[in-house]
């Protein structure tokens, strides 16, 4: 397996796949005398999430719609992912339901792409069980899409591409179509080189590789020019962004970079491993009004113990440093993280260890996790695998002492007026709007009447900046009052 990077030239035949496939699209709704559509659905991470982008863009090209409903669409595309079984069964089930569409439209192409198909098995599967699946390709080649699917249209038999490269094609190279309209994501590095032994990652992502430095940069000015409000700087482990590259650049040299344009309120940024994450990043998001006051900085475990045994090369005591620097410098600034219970040879005492971590870092919100063997990772093979009632027993241990952190974290802001970046409608209610603090509070709020724009449907207010003022907390969320809009 190696990393390679791919120039314009070598794009070509995508373009020429394009041509070709739009024009027969066009010629194919023509004779069904409708439109021809697409439906993508995307699981798992921001990444893949970037990645279906890129797929929506691609289908623009070959001036293809989506559609609302997969069952009623003429390419349906599952965006996979495999970081836990769960995930996985979710996708066989959801291909369950394609049987019977397929049967409806012949013509129906389903293809599956994402994580899980770099994961061997699951592509056997697929072949064995699922025969209408006509195109099975991996992340590493998104790029290819175009030819891919030009190809599984001509030809009658199951089509599986999957490479042995780690090819990086710079977004720059990839049309984009963005999903939000206040908020791009912005990959800044693929891959991972951690194997920490519980994660299939490494395996579905391959070798960490990062963009270049002025590729991102510029990016990063069209995409404020075209009036983004916020920006995601997305990697597993953004803080080794530039290691061993040319020009030097790292990481804290992007953050500035990237708070120096003008437009973005918020620049976000994921995840930070606490064994690369440095004091010079912390300084910078105090110090920066448009990087967002959040760190999402995954734990895994509370016990030193285990977290050598996950192969991840930092202790509690080293992880507490970072908390309390970002607590100082960052005041009203929030940490998330990422936990896993039940991880192999998890003993109480280390579970203990976890719970007390949480108690001392006040996590202001957590995905937490139980542990799910993946098959091919250090982490399966070991023995003293965790019986899954005592998992379940920790697991809700752990859940009622982080959600009275989260409604203690919302509790703090009653009383304040802090900026927020409409979203769009609550789902509860068609009057109150939801949107994320800069500390990614997640707040639902009513729009007093004189504060509304004249015209303007409150569904059409995401991407708006505006003041509210806190006045009650819930579990989840805080509920406010506009107090002004920002910006129109
Ligand atoms: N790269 C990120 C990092 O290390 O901070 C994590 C990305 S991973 C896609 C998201 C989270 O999934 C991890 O932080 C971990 O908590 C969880 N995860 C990964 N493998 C898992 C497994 N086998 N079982 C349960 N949770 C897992
Ligand atoms: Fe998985 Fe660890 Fe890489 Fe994160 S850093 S993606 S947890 S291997
Ligand atoms: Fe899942 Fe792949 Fe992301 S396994 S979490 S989609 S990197």
């Amino acid at each position: 397996m190696s990393i390679v990077r791919l120039e314009e030239a070598e794009l070509q035949p995508q373009h020429k796949a394009v041509a070709e496939l739009r024009d027969l699209f066009f010629n194919m709704a023509a004779a069904k005398g409708r439109p021809v559509t697409y439906n993508l659905r995307t699981y798992g991470c921001q990444l893949n999430e970037a990645d279906s982008e890129k797929i929506h863009g691609m289908f623009a090209e070959m001036g293809i719609n989506s559609a609302l409903d997969g069952d009623d669409a003429d390419i349906v595309i599952l965006n996979t992912c495999a970081v836990r079984e769960n995930a996985e069964d979710r996708l066989f089930g959801n291909l369950g339901e394609f049987k019977i569409a397929k049967k409806k439209n012949r013509d129906m192409v389903i293809a599956v792409c994402g994580c899980m198909m770099k994961v061997p098995s699951n592509v056997e599967r697929i072949k064995k069980s699922f025969p209408y699946v006509d195109l099975v390709f991996d992340p590493q080649q998104i790029h290819n899409f175009p030819s891919l699917l030009l190809e599984t249209v001509s030809k009658s038999q199951q089509n599986i591409s999957i490479t042995d490269n780690d090819y990086i094609a710079d977004d720059k190279l990839i049309p984009i179509q963005r999903q939000r309209k206040f908020r791009a994501l912005v990959p800044i590095m693929y891959g991972c080189n951690n194997f920490c032994s519980f994660c299939i990652v490494p395996y579905t992502r391959g070798r960490e590789r990062s963009r270049d430095f002025d590729s991102v940069i510029s990016e990063l000015e069209g995409l404020a020019a075209a009036g983004y409000k916020e920006v995601m700087l997305l990697g597993q482990n953004v803080n080794s962004y530039g290691k061993g590259s040319a020009d030097g650049k790292t990481f804290p040299d992007l953050l500035r970079a990237a708070a120096a344009i003008k437009g973005f309120s918020r620049i976000r940024f994921m995840s930070s491993h606490p064994k690369d994450i440095s004091d010079e990043v912390i300084e910078i998001m105090a110090s920066e009004p448009n990087i967002e006051k959040h760190l999402h900085l995954p734990l895994q475990s509370g016990s030193d113990r285990l977290l050598k045994i996950m192969n991840r090369p930092y202790d509690t005591e080293k992880y507490m440093h970072i908390v309390d620097n970002f607590r100082r410098l960052v005041p009203g600034g929030s940490i998330s993280t990422d936990i896993i219970v039940g991880f192999p040879g998890e003993t109480e005492e280390d579970f203990e260890g976890t719970m007390d971590i949480v108690r001392r870092a006040k996590f202001d919100s957590a995905f937490t996790f139980q542990y799910s063997i993946r098959p091919g990772t250090k982490a399966a093979e070991m023995e003293d695998q965790v019986p899954h009632d005592i998992v379940t027993e920790r697991f809700g241990r752990l859940l009622k002492l982080q959600n009275d952190l989260v409604f203690e974290s919302n509790k703090a802001k009653i009383g304040k007026v802090e900026e927020v970046l409409i979203e769009g409608l609550s789902s509860t209610s068609d009057d109150i709007l939801t949107g994320r603090t800069k500390s990614n509070h997640l707040v639902n709020f009513t729009v007093p009447d004189e504060l509304k724009i004249p015209d303007l449907p409150l569904s059409s207010y995401e991407g708006l900046l505006c003041d509210v003022k806190f006045t009650k907390a819930k579990p989840y969320s805080v509920e406010g009052v506009m107090e002004r809009i920002i910006n129109d």
